[in-house]
């Protein structure tokens, strides 16, 4: 499925863009693994400055690496460690604007300096973690977590439906 590359000028009209991609990826499958190796393609290719993003999902009670784009990165992270361990155990995300001020944070790439991690709910539980990370000192703010959360919720919403 061909996903037009299109650059905007403001968050708000990425992540609305984002929004429409993301559900078009949802709304072609009923496979989990595609739809997340379809939805960090999308992240990735459509929101600047990053060099990582992807997934980790809950399995035996930690969190294992799900499909990503980006380089090879840790295949198993415990709750409380990381700061997506941090986010799956809080159940609450975290936007890290300096990473190598941030003692938690396990480096996967180097070049990685910002981070934004949002748990992903299904019924009563963690399904997992979006984990995002930047070469860029405070790539993320406000706007971004508000546009993610949408992506989540919708990633919420598939996956309610009886998967
Ligand atoms: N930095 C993450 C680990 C995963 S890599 O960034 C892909 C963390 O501290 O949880």
């Amino acid at each position: 499925m061909d996903i037009p590359y299109r650059a905007f000028d403001t968050k708000e009209e990425t992540y609305a863009y984002l929004l429409t991609q993301a559900r078009a990826v949802l709304a072609e499958t009923d496979e989990t693994v595609s739809a997340l190796a379809n939805l960090s393609s999308a992240l990735y290719l459509l929101l600047p400055r990053l060099n990582w993003a992807g997934f980790y999902l809950m399995k035996d009670g930690a969190l294992i690496l799900g499909p990503f784009q980006g380089k090879p990165a840790v295949s198993r992270i415990a709750l409380g460690s990381g700061v997506c361990g941090t986010a799956a155990q809080l159940g609450e995300a975290q936007v890290v604007q300096d990473v190598h001020a941030c003692p938690n944070h396990i480096a996967c790439d180097l070049a990685s300096r910002s981070e934004i991690v949002l748990p992903i709910r299904r019924g009563d539980g963690l399904f997992g973690v979006l984990d995002i990370d930047s070469p860029e000192k405070g790539r993320f703010d406000e706007k971004d977590l508000a546009g993610l959360s949408d992506v989540v919720r919708t990633l919420e919403m598939w996956l309610g439906d009886a998967r």
